[in-house]
């Protein structure tokens, strides 16, 4: 049998492999390595390691350290800068190579991250959803006039009426408008302007946990799960409650009514996190986990929407809310679930976006 030799297999990886000397100079790349990293690396003359990922100088030294003590290293979704296509995010492995008269070379292995269709998806359905809540807040701004108008006029009948017994009809009118009134202003969401201040996202959890533990039913238990080594973040306070609260509150009743029901809070560190293509070095995650029924995947794409709601008592306002105001700070929310676990996850930057960078938020009318 033909055994391929090591060369044709290299040019016949998908993996972008590439292979430097002691001096972390480029001695060769295999087509897919030429494909992926297309500039900088081609030219003859930046041939050098350091010219792979320009923005990442503490890569450098990861490959010093694989060369010193030899050992291999993994880096996940490191952003690779690509004139001209915004560029890729890619998972990358150095390995120690050896070489010819006992050097010792770097070995790089490139693949693309899975992250990147899940973020690019991701960037699709925020713009769809800003573009709703942007129809939605304009419809129920131009209802909302004309309702005033009604519940005045039924206040002037009611006062004319001549046979008191009709009063009855004029209430049933204010009632109605006023809790149609009620809707709309729901649904034009949070409309005071945010108040920024470092906080600790801890104290925001207890708060929830104090709010949706007083009336979570018997038997479902609310833990949590901390990293206490968190940094602070830039955000507002009352808005990140109101976020998590919706979330804690759906989770508590997705497992309302089962046994052993348990909903966790849990905080962690995220680390070269890309949210809408911006790459933040330090990031906050905090998950809102139950162990309830799940949700089908086919309706996964659509609780986030306003009035999508399955509870018969539900407004289906509460998870576009918790995405707009963590929009609103820079963040995204993302879900994974599956019978029997459940899990909202909230990825924050340190500090939100300069105010009208992201959204709408405080502006005037809407
Ligand atoms: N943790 C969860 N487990 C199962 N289903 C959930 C969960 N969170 C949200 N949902 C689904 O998403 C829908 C929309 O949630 P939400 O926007 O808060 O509106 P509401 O709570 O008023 O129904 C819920 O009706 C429910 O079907
Ligand atoms: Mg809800």
């Amino acid at each position: 049998m033909n055994q391929p030799r090591p060369a044709q297999i290299l040019d016949s990886l998908a993996t972008a492999v590439l292979g430097f000397d002691e001096r972390l100079q480029l001695e060769w790349m295999n087509p897919a390595a030429e494909e992926l990293f297309a500039v900088g690396l081609r030219q003859g003359r930046d041939r050098a390691f350091e010219t792979l990922f320009p923005e990442r100088t503490d890569l450098v030294q990861r490959a010093r350290e694989v060369l010193a003590q030899p050992r291999v290293v993994s880096e996940r979704e490191i952003w690779l800068q690509r004139p001209g296509d915004g560029g890729r995010l890619v998972d990358v492995t150095f390995s120690p190579l050896p070489l010819e008269g006992d050097r010792l070379g770097l070995l790089v292995e490139a693949t693309l991250s899975d992250r990147r269709s899940r973020i690019a998806q991701e960037g699709r359905r925020i713009e769809e959803q800003r573009a709703l809540r942007r129809v939605v807040r304009g419809l129920a701004h131009e209802v909302k006039n004309p309702l005033g108008g009604l519940r005045g006029a039924a206040q002037l009948l009611a006062a004319h009426l001549p046979d008191p017994a009709l009063a009855e009809y004029t209430e049933v009118m204010e009632h109605e408008v006023d809790r149609l009134l009620k809707l709309l202003e729901s649904l034009q969401g949070p409309r005071r302007a945010r108040q920024l201040a470092p906080l600790n996202i801890h104290q925001v959890l207890e708060r929830v946990r104090r709010l949706v533990g007083a009336e979570a039913p018997e038997g479902v238990a609310i833990l949590r799960d901390y990293d206490p080594s968190l940094p602070e973040i830039t955000g507002d306070f009352d808005q990140l409650v109101q976020v998590f609260l919706n979330l804690a509150q759906n989770a508590v009743q997705a497992v309302a009514g089962q046994g052993g029901g348990r909903v966790v809070l849990r905080t962690r560190v995220e680390r070269n996190y890309t949210i809408e293509g911006n790459r933040h070095p330090l990031a906050l995650r905090v998950d809102v986990a139950d162990n309830g029924p799940g949700i089908p995947e086919a309706e996964q794409s659509q609780i986030f929407y306003p009035l999508v709601t399955s509870r018969a008592e539900g407004r289906g306002l509460g998870l576009s809310i918790a995405q707009d105001l963590v929009t609103a700070h820079g963040g995204v929310i993302d879900l994974q679930s599956r019978p029997g676990e459940t899990v909202f996850q909230v990825t924050l930057p340190l500090a939100p976006p300069a105010e009208g960078e992201t959204n709408e938020h405080g502006a005037p009318g809407l």
